[in-house]
Formats: C-alpha cells, structure tokens, sequence
C-alpha cells in the first residue's frame, strides 16, 4: 500500500511539466508537527467512575499516556467551559458566561469576537488541516450556524439545537451547508462514523505530497441526558449496550451521597432527602450514562486503530476530557451540574502521545485553560502572546512546588436534569441565585473548597460536607479554630485574597496569582501567605461580595475588583503567641 502511494506521487510528479515539478517539489517540503485528536464527551464525571467502565480507552489511552488526576473545568457547564477550552481565556475574560443569549450561547462567542481567535483558526492559519465534528457550542443552532459560519475548520459536521440532545433524532451541518435532519441514528454513532471519514480525509490530505498535520474534534453528546433542563431524560444507549450493568448502583459510601443533613449554601440547603423511589431513578439514570459512554469507548478504540494503522500513531497526540463533570444524589442534588462541588467541577483528562509517559499520573491542580496552550505548544506556536489564562501542562514532575489553585465561577440559574426535581422542596428544577466564586485548591498536604456566593453566603469546606462558615441560624457557631491552632479567619483572608485575584485574572495572573499579591516572588503557595507577618495585610484586604444575584458577569454588582498589593511595611499585625501554624488537620 505504502508503496502504490509513493508510486503513484511519483507517477503524478514525472507526467507534470518541469516547472510544476518544482512547485510540487517546493510544496512538498514536509510538515512534521504531530497529530492532534482531541475527544470530548458532555457531562462526564470522575467520580462515579465512568472512566473505570470504559475498558478500551484505559487501553488505549489512560495506560499509554499519562493521567491528570486533579484536573478542573473553570466553569461547570457545557458552552462557557468549551469556550474556556478552545479559547485558553476564563469566562470572565471572554464573557460568554451561559449557553444562551444574552449572557451566553454561539451567538455570544461571536458576538464578543471569537470566531478567529481560537485553537482550530490558530492551527489551521499555520497549516494544520482541521476538522470537528459532534456538538460545538450550545445555541448553535438551526436558524443561525451560518450566520456567520463557525471558522477554523477543514472540514466539519455540527450537532444543531434544539435538538442537540436527542440521541434518535437530531439535526446536522456538514460545513455549515444545509440543515440535514438525521433519524434513526444513534448520536454518539454517527458522531464516531463522522470522525472516521475526517480521519480518513486528513491521513490522505496528509500524504499528496505536502504533508500536512491533523487537528480532529471528536465531541460526541454522552452522556449529557436527552433532552435539557427539569424536562431532561437519562441519555439513550445503543441497542447493543443496553444490557449492561444492570447492577451497577451509585457509590453510596461517599459522605456526600444523599446526606442526612443538608450541605451546602443557597439553594442546595433547601434540598430534601431523596426517597428511594428518586434513587432507584437515578441509579437508572447512571447506568444510562454509562452505556452511552459505551459508544464512545469503541470510537477510541478505532481512532487509535486507524491512527496505527496508518502508521501515524507515533506521531499523533491525543487527548480525552470532558466539558464538566455531574452530580447524581451527592448533596441530595438532582441530576445535574453548574456547581462548585468535586462532582461537578473535576473531569477526567488523558494525554497519550509522543513523549508522553505511559501509565503515569500526575497530580498537579489543572484546568482547561492550560489546554489550548498545552496544544499551541505542541504545534509549535508561541503561546505567550496569546493572552491565554492558563499554562502548557507539565509532564515531567514538577521541580519548583507543584500550582496548587484553580479558579472557579458561575453566573446565573442552575438547573436540575430530572423531573423528580419539578416539585421537590418548593422549586420547579431551577434555581436561582446560582451566582458565585470558587477556589479549589489541591497541594500535596492539603485541599479544600472556598467560595463566595452572590447570597452573601461563603463557604470552606475541605470534604464539602461541613461547611466551617455556614451561618444558617439552625448551625452551631462556627468552630473558630479547626484548620490550624490559629483562629480560621485567618485561612479565610487568604483564601479571600486570591479569590478576589483570580476572579478577575488575566494572563499570568491567573497562573501566577499569588505574585499579584507579592511581587517580590517570597509567597507561592497558600502555606507561604499563612505566615502570621502577613496577616495584617490579609486581613485588610478588600474582600470578595456581591450586591446582588445577577444572570450574567455585571462588573458593577460584583463588589471590589483592585486587590491591594504586599509592600511590606506597616501591614504586619503582631503575631500572636498562641497561633502555631498547625496544618496536621490536613494531613
Ligand atoms: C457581559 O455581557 C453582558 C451581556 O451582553 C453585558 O451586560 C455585560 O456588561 C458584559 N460584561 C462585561 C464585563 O463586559
Ligand atoms: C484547509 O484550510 C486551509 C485554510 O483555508 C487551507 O490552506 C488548506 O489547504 C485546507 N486543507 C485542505 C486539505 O483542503
Ligand atoms: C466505596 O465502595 C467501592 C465499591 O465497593 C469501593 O471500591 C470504594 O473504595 C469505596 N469507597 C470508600 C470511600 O469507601
Ligand atoms: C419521592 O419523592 C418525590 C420527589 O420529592 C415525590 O414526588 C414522591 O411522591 C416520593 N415518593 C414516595 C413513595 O414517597
Ligand atoms: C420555574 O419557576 C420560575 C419562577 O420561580 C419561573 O421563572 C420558571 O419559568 C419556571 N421554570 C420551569 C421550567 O417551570
């Protein structure tokens, strides 16, 4: 085969006059850069362990690459954490904060100016032939995909709203032509067919003699549920995978799961136990996910066979995450996402490819702003100028002291994916006052979740089950003095601090926020800014609030945005003698 191909480009060149010999000569200088495929599911968590069902990609990807453990969407919810993705900006950089206008949606990634200022364009302007295909963005839908076209792509065939979700029955564009209704299909399928007619496209656009490198989207809906919002239904699977797992329950041993006391602040403290007639549904409803995510898991399978088969497995990259994660039962949370907690914000991501060590984790805080960085790098682009929000990932082991932070927001309305939600507590499956900021920090000897609600309610939490700084009336006093012997108010100053940086971080700031704080470079870390000589200026701080719950990223409501920087003098407090740093409870 290979042979026949170099025959026949040599047949090509010998019948072509000489001058065009050389320009087919001069075009053929070849491009080496890698591969990339990039695979994205829609809602898949890391803690119901669907990763762990998936047998084929652990083959394929998670034991032949390495595993970032500790990786976090920025934003938990499907259009704002892709832009997040394809972009490398935060949602407070690029606006685009929901899945629909006017906060959110395509219409808004265009309208903010985005469509030539992303990963594919960039790719693609340096000479990498791309393609997607799968869903894109929420509010893409059949009335305005072409108004104006998505840019970037090679070649690609786009999941449509309103009916993005229907796993039977869906609208498509192939290159933002006409509408085609496709029934009788199954979603992830045609997804997973569609990748494989791209791949096929870019392995032969990439052997005409000017070699070119790939970029392919493969984003199929699992195993986001039919439908959306309190109407949604569990995700459909493939006739050939229903079968599965009728055992298979949602882990009831997490402290979280369905919990005799409410957790949480705003409208997840108002949640009531679930009966067991709403458990077995959402048992049900994982198992549905998990056999949607079946689907996916035979794609991977013929992406990497394909790759290897064309002998460009070596030189192909290839990632695997998810737009956010999923709660199901934990907190006594319907079906859903859209909130700060480890369910909902941390996702899997895999990285196979040259170079990259096998079978290794690394357990370095990530997010998915790091990504389209990670992959400008691998192409071979400067990213510096790019104004990306987050970094290119670290394989090696990290030899300065491991980023320990992620900043996470949400603006707006959550809402439940079940309709055991319609009813339950009062609500209707949304809820409102779903505004806030959020801290995750994961450090070799400690991890806990801070956030600030737009309800003027915060949150500390290092298993997100106790919440240090509830102030329901029915709560006892908040302990004053858990984490370290020193009071926790300190913690929380700190804790502030950041987050008011990185609420609105641009660029290094984001990566970096700590010398924001302290530019003379003496604080990295959380345990660094501990020390009691900083806790006056701490404590001066301006600190993180809300007037009010807006919909969308209102500057004007969002209290203090300029933090004050650490100059050294007069902002020290006398330390007291009794506050001994004491970390053990985190130990
Ligand atoms: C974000 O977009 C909304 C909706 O268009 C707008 O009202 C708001 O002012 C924007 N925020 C920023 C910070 O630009
Ligand atoms: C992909 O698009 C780019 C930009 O339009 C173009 O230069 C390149 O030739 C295209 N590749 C193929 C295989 O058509
Ligand atoms: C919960 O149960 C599962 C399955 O029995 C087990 O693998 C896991 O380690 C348990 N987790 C905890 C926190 O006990
Ligand atoms: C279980 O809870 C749901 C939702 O609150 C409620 O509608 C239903 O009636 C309850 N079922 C039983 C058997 O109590
Ligand atoms: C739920 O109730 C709110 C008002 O509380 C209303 O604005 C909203 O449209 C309702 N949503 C649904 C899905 O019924």
């Amino acid at each position: 085969m290979l042979r026949n191909g170099i025959l026949g480009l040599w047949c090509l060149l010998s019948a072509l006059p000489t001058s065009f010999t050389a320009a087919a000569a001069a075009a053929a200088a070849v491009d080496e850069r890698p591969n990339i495929v990039f695979i994205l599911t829609d809602d898949q968590d890391v803690h119901m362990s669907g990763l762990e069902h998936m047998a084929l990609t652990r083959k394929y990807l998670q034991d032949k690459g390495t595993s970032f453990e500790r990786h976090y969407c920025t934003v938990s919810i499907c259009c704002p954490s892709r832009v997040n993705i394809w972009t490398g900006q935060l949602s407070h950089n690029t606006n685009v904060t929901a899945v629909h206008p006017p906060y959110g949606g395509y219409p808004k990634f265009i309208q903010n100016g985005y469509n030539d200022k992303h990963l594919a364009y960039w790719l693609q302007q340096s000479g990498y032939n791309t393609y997607y295909t799968g869903k894109m963005y929420n509010g893409q839908t059949t009335k305005n995909y072409d108004k104006p076209a998505i840019k970037g792509y090679n070649e690609s065939d786009l999941l449509l709203d309103p009916l993005t979700y229907q796993y039977y029955d869906f609208a498509a564009t192939r290159n933002a032509g006409p509408v085609r209704n496709v029934g009788g299909e199954y979603s992830p399928d045609f997804t997973a067919k569609t990748a494989y007619e791209f791949l096929d496209l870019a392995l032969r656009n990439g052997h005409d003699g000017a070699r070119r490198p790939f970029f392919l989207t493969v984003a199929p809906i699992a195993p986001h549920c039919e439908g959306s919002g309190p109407t949604g239904r569990p995700p459909q699977a493939a006739d050939r995978h229903k079968d599965l797992y009728k055992d298979y329950r949602i882990p009831r041993n997490t402290s979280n799961f369905n919990p005799d006391s409410p957790s949480g602040v705003s409208w997840v403290r108002d949640l009531e136990q679930m009966n067991d007639t709403v458990m077995d549904f959402n048992d049900e409803y994982q198992r549905q996910r998990l056999r949607s995510l079946q689907s996916v898991d035979e794609m991977v399978e013929q992406v990497v066979l394909r790759l290897e088969e064309a002998g460009v497995l070596d030189n192909t990259h290839i990632f695997y995450t998810s737009d956010n994660g999923y709660h199901i039962g934990q907190h006594r949370l319907h079906p859903g996402k859209m909130l700060g907690f480890e369910e909902d914000i941390r996702v899997p991501l895999v990285w196979r490819g040259p170079g990259v060590p096998e079978g290794h984790t690394r357990q370095s805080a990530t997010s998915h702003s790091d990504l389209a960085p990670t992959i400008m790098r691998i192409a071979g682009l400067s990213y510096d100028d790019r104004e990306f929000d987050g970094a290119p990932l670290e394989l090696e082991e990290e030899t300065t002291r491991r980023r320990e932070h992620v900043g996470i927001e949400f603006w707006g309305t959550a809402l439940a994916e079940s309709m055991w939600s319609v009813g339950a507590g009062g609500y209707n499956g949304t809820y409102p006052k779903n505004t806030y900021k959020g801290l995750r920090i994961e450090a070799e000897k400690y991890g806990l979740y801070y956030s600030v609600w737009c309800t003027r309610e915060s949150e500390l939490d290092p298993g997100q089950m106790n919440n240090l700084l509830a102030t329901h009336p029915e709560d006892d006093a908040p302990p004053t003095s858990i984490i370290t012997s020193r009071p926790l108010q300190r913690l929380v100053d700190r804790l502030d601090a950041l987050t008011l940086v990185l609420k609105s971080c641009k660029g290094s700031t984001c990566t970096h926020p700590w010398r924001a704080l302290h530019p003379e470079g003496e604080v990295e870390s959380l345990l660094d800014a501990m020390d009691s000589r900083y806790d006056g200026f701490y404590e001066g701080q301006p600190k993180v609030s809300f007037d009010e719950c807006a919909p969308g990223y209102l500057v004007g409501v969002e209290g203090p945005q300029e933090h004050d920087v650490y100059h050294g003098r007069g902002q020290e407090l006398r330390r007291n003698a009794d506050e001994d740093d004491d970390w053990s409870f985190w130990l």
